[in-house]
Order: structure tokens, then C-alpha cells, then sequence
């Protein structure tokens, strides 16, 4: 039997209590297929590991995590470490340090999931945003110089390669020609003299390579004015790292609420493992309330059984998410009802189980 062996970094804040329910689904899929299996492997890493151990993970963690099939994140970042820290010294290193370039965010409004816009339909919401993952504004390079002194200034570099922009307009491009759909690209050439006018050119020269795939650019400003007034105009988006991040919360907004905004961070050469997370963070706010919905990381979850082969059961897995929305027994608060977040796991893992059952 196959087994998938799965490093899980569940993280802080409400990360673990929405882990847990992606983990029931993927348990619950294998098992009543039984042809293969999952193996999770539960590392601490995180806020309090760093409060113990003045470190996000430990000095051989990447070592560690390169051994696995894929990783399972929650959420990294809680007061009392700044973010600075814990998301670069976890997170993004992880995106950069496994090469995981392809950040695919879908943003779908599923079938009962509320959406705030009006004169939209449902239809209308379906794409997905390609961010560029592992440079750009993330770069983490600059200088902080004259501290202190009222000449202070700091330097924050956006680093814009050409293999790095080549690749993620290529991987847009070929999911556009794969499955029909257009591509836009978001840039901000107006405003950003090296980085957006170098990102436009390659652009359109990538765009050459497929004739056949339709093609649209905006500023950012104005696509998100576009992704409230009128998403229907956008099928396969493709962007910078920076602006990815900003436009999928726009996208988790109309699509029903951060507790549906799915991501996978994607290496697609598999040289190094891949890794599957909500977008949303550890929400302080609401974390042990149990208000969390988990929707988001069973949909990363679905992601993940697609990264695998089983595109079926991801789809499955989707169907089971929109199952629940629809008879809106089972919802979050976030989705105006009162269910706590392993009850909402416990529907879908219900959905699920008689989907596979009729299969
Ligand atoms: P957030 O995404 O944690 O929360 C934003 C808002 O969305 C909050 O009101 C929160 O309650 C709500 N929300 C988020 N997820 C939800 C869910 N599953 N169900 C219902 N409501 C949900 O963003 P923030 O508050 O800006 O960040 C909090 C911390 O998380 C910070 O430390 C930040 O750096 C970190 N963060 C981490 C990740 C990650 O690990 N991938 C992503 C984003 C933010
Ligand atoms: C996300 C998050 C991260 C990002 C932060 C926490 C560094 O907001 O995954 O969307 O900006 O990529
Ligand atoms: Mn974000």
C-alpha cells in the first residue's frame, strides 16, 4: 500500500484546531479507498516553541522536513513574538528554502458559501490567482541605515528574476491552455519603474509561447476594483508575491471568508516537498473559542490529494464542503451559524464518507 508520509506543523492560534479536521478528512479518504495511507508527523514548531527555544524551529528543521511527501500547515503568528520573526524564520523560509514558487490560491465561490457582492453570480467567482512564491517584494533583502538619526532610512529590495518570473508566467500559461481559460496578469508598471515594467515584458513574451491562450493585463488598483465589481473577467490570474498575497484575501472576501481561502505552496518539480495551508493566519482574535471555521484547510487538504494524483478525491472532498454549506446546518460563525470548528470537520468528514460510499 502506498502511504503518503506528511510532516504537520499545526502551528498557533486556531492553526491546530483547523489541522485536525483537514487530518479526519485525508484519514477518512484513504481509509475507505484503501489502496493507500497517510502518515502524519507532528512537529511543535511554532510561537510557543520559539518562547522555549528562541527559535521557530530547530537548527536542522528543513533537514528534517525535506524527508516527507508534503507538508501541513496551519498557522504561524501570535502576539507576542513579532511577525517579522515568526514568519520569516518559519514560514516563508520554508516557501523559499523548498523552492515551493507556485503559490496556487483558488478563489471560488462554492456553492451555499455567502458572498457579499450584489448583482454577482455565483458563476462569476471562479479563478484561481498564481502568485509568484519565492522572490519579488519577499525578497527579505535591504538595509536599515543611519538608525536612530533623523537621516534614518531603510531600503526594502524587491528581487525580480528572470527565471523566477519565466517560470510562474509558464506554470499560469500552461493550467490556462490546459483547462481553457484566459490569463491576466497584475502588475503596477506605472508606479514601479524596474520591478512591473520588467514583469510586463516578460509577460508578453511568455505570452508568445501560447498563442492560443487569451490574455489580459490590469494594474493592481484597478483589479481589485474588478475583483468587487465585476470578478467574472478573471479565470487564471498570475502575479507577484506581494500582490498575490493582498488580492487573495480580496478573493477570500467575496468567496465566503477567510475560513474558505485555500493555498498551496507548490514545487512543482518535486525536488523538495510541497506544502498545503489555509491563507488566513492564527487569528488571535478568535483563537480557542472554537469559532474557527476549517473549511479553508480542508480545502489545502483537497489540494493536496490533487498534488498526489487523486484529483477525484479532491474534487470529492469539494463537493462534500459545498454539501454542508448547502444544508447550512453545520456552519461557523464566520458563516452566520454557531457550529464550533470540529463539528464543521465533523459534517464534511459525513459528507465525505457517503461520497466515497456511492462512488
Ligand atoms: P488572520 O488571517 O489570522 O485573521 C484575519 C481575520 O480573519 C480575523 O478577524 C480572523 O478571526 C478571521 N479568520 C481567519 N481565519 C479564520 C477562520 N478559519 N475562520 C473564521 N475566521 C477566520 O490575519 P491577522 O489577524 O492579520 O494575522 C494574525 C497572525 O497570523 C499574525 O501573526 C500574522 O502574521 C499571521 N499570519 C500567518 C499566516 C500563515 O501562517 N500562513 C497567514 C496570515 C497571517
Ligand atoms: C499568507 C500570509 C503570509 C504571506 C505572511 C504571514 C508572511 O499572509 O500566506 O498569505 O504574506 O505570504
Ligand atoms: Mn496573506
Amino acid at each position: 500500500m502506498k502511504t503518503y508520509r506528511i510532516a504537520v506543523i499545526a502551528g498557533d492560534g486556531i492553526g491546530p484546531d483547523v489541522l485536525a479536521e483537514g487530518i479526519k478528512i485525508l484519514e477518512t479518504v484513504a481509509r475507505m479507498d484503501g489502496t493507500f495511507s497517510f502518515e502524519f508527523t507532528h512537529f511543535p514548531w511554532g510561537c510557543e516553541y520559539y518562547l522555549k527555544e528562541g527559535r521557530m524551529m530547530p537548527e536542522d528543521g528543513m533537514d528534517i522536513l525535506k524527508q516527507f511527501d508534503a507538508i501541513y500547515l496551519g498557522a504561524v503568528g501570535f502576539p507576542g513574538v513579532p511577525d517579522h520573526i515568526s514568519l520569516r524564520e518559519l514560514l516563508l523560509v520554508i516557501r523559499k528554502g523548498f523552492d515551493e514558487y507556485v503559490n496556487v490560491r483558488p478563489v471560488k465561490l462554492l456553492k451555499g458559501a455567502p458572498c457579499p457582492l450584489a448583482n454577482v453570480k455565483r458563476e462569476d467567482i471562479d479563478m484561481v490567482v498564481i502568485r509568484e512564491n519565492s522572490e519579488g517584494e519577499y525578497s527579505g533583502e535591504g538595509e536599515w541605515l543611519n538608525k536612530g538619526t533623523p537621516e534614518e532610512v531603510v531600503h526594502q529590495t524587491g528581487v525580480f528574476t528572470r527565471k523566477g518570473c519565466e517560470r510562474i508566467m509558464r506554470y499560469a500559461f500552461d493550467l490556462a491552455r490546459k483547462e481553457g481559460k484566459s490569463v491576466t496578469s497584475v502588475s503596477k508598471a506605472n508606479a514601479l519603474n524596474y520591478s512591473m515594467v520588467f514583469w510586463d515584458q516578460i509577460f508578453h513574451e511568455i505570452s508568445k509561447e501560447y498563442p492560443e491562450v487569451e490574455t489580459h493585463e490590469y494594474l493592481v488598483d484597478a483589479a481589485a476594483c474588478h475583483f468587487v465589481r465585476d470578478p467574472g473577467r478573471f479565470q487564471v490570474v498570475v502575479t507577484s508575491n506581494l500582490f498575490g498575497d493582498i488580492l487573495t484575501d480580496l478573493g477570500a472576501a467575496i468567496a465566503g471568508g477567510m475560513g474558505l481561502a485555500a493555498g498551496a505552496n507548490l514545487n512543482p518539480e518535486r525536488k523538495y516537498p510541497s506544502m498545503f495551508e489555509p491563507i488566513h493566519g492564527s487569528a488571535p482574535d478568535i483563537a480557542g473559542t472554537g469559532a474557527a471555521n476549517p473549511m479553508a484547510s480542508i480545502w489545502s487538504a483537497s489540494q493536496m490529494l490533487d498534488f498526489f494524483g487523486y484529483e477525484n478525491y479532491g474534487k470529492l472532498v469539494i463537493d462534500a464542503i459545498e454539501d454542508v454549506l448547502v444544508e447550512k446546518k453545520h456552519l461557523s460563525p464566520e458563516l452566520g451559524g454557531n457550529a464550533k470548528t470540529n463539528e464543521v470537520g465533523d459534517a464534511v468528514q459525513e459528507k465525505v464518507a457517503a461520497r466515497m460510499q456511492h462512488r
